[in-house]
């Protein structure tokens, strides 16, 4: 099929390349010319495992192209998405500009019969909204219909997430687009629900929201943990062995960040309190988040007591393992944090530190040192803030050489409890 796909984030960049994967025709489009440019000489803006040999391929075979005209990508294709931002406001609720906007550029330039899917994540009824905008504007009456297909994807795992979903959602009850949605994703074997627009709308918000606080159930239940001497991580495996509950999203640390967990869960709040419902169970799930950070940095001064003129090796940038994302990242508001309490930092991670010296400039007290083994040279402790898996095969007698004390905080529950103790490290992690 003909595919145009409007924006390339995360979202629209991997979708596009998966849809081209299992042989759809597929023009991405961007209004930044020189991302555009970039892409169509081959370089990739982020890093996502796959995509760097993914989109060359497609690009010389012909299946994938990109450009910065809405005209050009819409005028070919039988169904067109929006992929574009939906950032968070002040109040907590999301900015739909990106959206609108793109749906009256759509509507100026759609001269026949269009599918038009909202793939962006977005509040319950912004498909209404799109419809209306779309009917407005269009000068030429074609008919059209508005689907709303959220996006269940990971960063650091997209490709993998989109060629093997564990669902797929669409959100609209017309025969037309539904016919054509299924045979767009017949390649992809998945299970296909189909739901009314709003249904799909809040699927998205309800299941993020919900891993948001599966994350803040067990970062509760660490406090617990170390409370009374348990292990979180074996009350972690010994719940998540029950079926209904399983064991991803259980891992206690210094709580959710990145692009999508607090910015959503915001929203949802948002939504709901403009449809008069206090979501509370929502509020606690951030106030556990928020909580969980204090208590890490109260647990580094305890230990350090006064960290003006300390050195802290801090390894992990990137609001999580497997990406160069650093937007809302708990490991650089850990940085943030510490700087502030006087702290000199080394930081280290294996693909955050270009983009994190945008919101952690390098200065005196800020190195960025580029091999993770030496990021704990003349340091007074090391501290893990990103669950990135190579940092379990740190040398971890250099590190203890290397540091003034053989202090390590792990607040992401990467090393190994009592293989730490016969190191000779003072070890503290989350809830074990
Ligand atoms: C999340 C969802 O998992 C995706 O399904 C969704 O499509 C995406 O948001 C989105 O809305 O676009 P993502 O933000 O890429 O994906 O990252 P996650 O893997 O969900 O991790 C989010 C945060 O939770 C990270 O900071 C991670 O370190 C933290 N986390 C995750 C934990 O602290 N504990 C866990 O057990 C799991």
């Amino acid at each position: 099929m003909k595919l145009c796909i409007i924006g390339t984030g995360y979202v629209g960049l991997v979708s596009g390349t998966c849809f081209a994967e299992v042989g759809h025709e597929v023009v991405c489009v961007d209004n930044n010319p020189e991302k555009v440019r970039q892409l169509q000489g081959g370089s990739i803006p982020i890093y996502e495992p796959g995509l760097e040999e993914m989109i060359p391929r497609h690009v010389r075979e012909g299946r994938l192209r990109f450009t910065g005209s809405i005209a050009e990508g819409v005028a070919g294709a039988e169904v067109v998405f929006i992929a574009v931002p939906t950032p968070p406001q002040e109040d907590g609720s999301v900015d739909l500009s990106f959206i609108e906007g793109v749906a009256r550029e759509i509507a100026a330039c759609m001269t026949s019969y269009k599918i038009i899917v909202d793939k962006s994540t977005v509040p319950v009824k912004t498909g209404e909204k799109v419809a209306e905008t779309i009917k407005r504007y269009n000068r030429a009456k074609v008919d059209f219909d508005v689907v709303s297909n959220p996006e269940f994807l990971r960063e650091g795992f997209a490709v993998e997430d989109l060629m093997k979903p564990d669902r797929i959602v669409i959100g609209t009850l017309s025969p037309r687009p539904v016919a054509a949605m299924k045979e767009l994703y017949a390649p992809f074997n998945a299970p296909i629900i189909i739901t009314d627009i709003h249904s799909a709308e809040l699927i998205k918000h309800a299941a993020n929201s919900f891993l948001a606080l599966k994350i803040s159930y067990i970062n509760a239940v660490s406090v617990i943990c170390e409370a009374t001497g348990a292990n979180v991580v074996e009350v972690a495996n010994g719940m998540g062995l029950d079926r209904r509950i399983g064991r991803q999203f259980l891992n206690a640390g210094l709580g959710f960040g990145g692009s999508c967990f607090p910015k959503d869960l915001s929203a949802f709040i948002k939504i709901s309190e403009q449809l008069g419902v206090d979501f509370r169970l929502l509020r606690e799930v951030q106030a556990v988040n928020a909580a969980q950070m204090d208590r890490f940095v109260k647990k580094i001064v305890d230990t350090l007591w006064v960290l003006k003129d300390k050195r802290l090796a801090v390894l992990g940038l990137a609001f999580k393992q497997n990406t160069d994302d650093v937007r809302m990242s708990p490991a650089i508001e850990l940085c943030q944090r510490l700087l502030k309490e006087g702290a000199s930092l080394r930081v280290h991670d294996p693909k955050a530190m270009s983009k994190a010296q945008a919101v952690l400039p390098p200065s005196e007290r800020v190195t960025y040192v580029e091999d993770m083994n030496d990021v704990a040279a003349d340091c007074d402790a090391l501290v893990i803030a990103t669950e990135w898996p190579q940092f379990a095969q740190l040398d971890l007698e250099r590190v203890r050489g290397q540091l003034t004390h053989p202090i390590l905080f792990d607040g992401r529950n990467l090393l190994d409890k009592a293989e730490m103790e016969r190191l000779g490290f003072v070890y503290k992690s989350v809830g074990r």
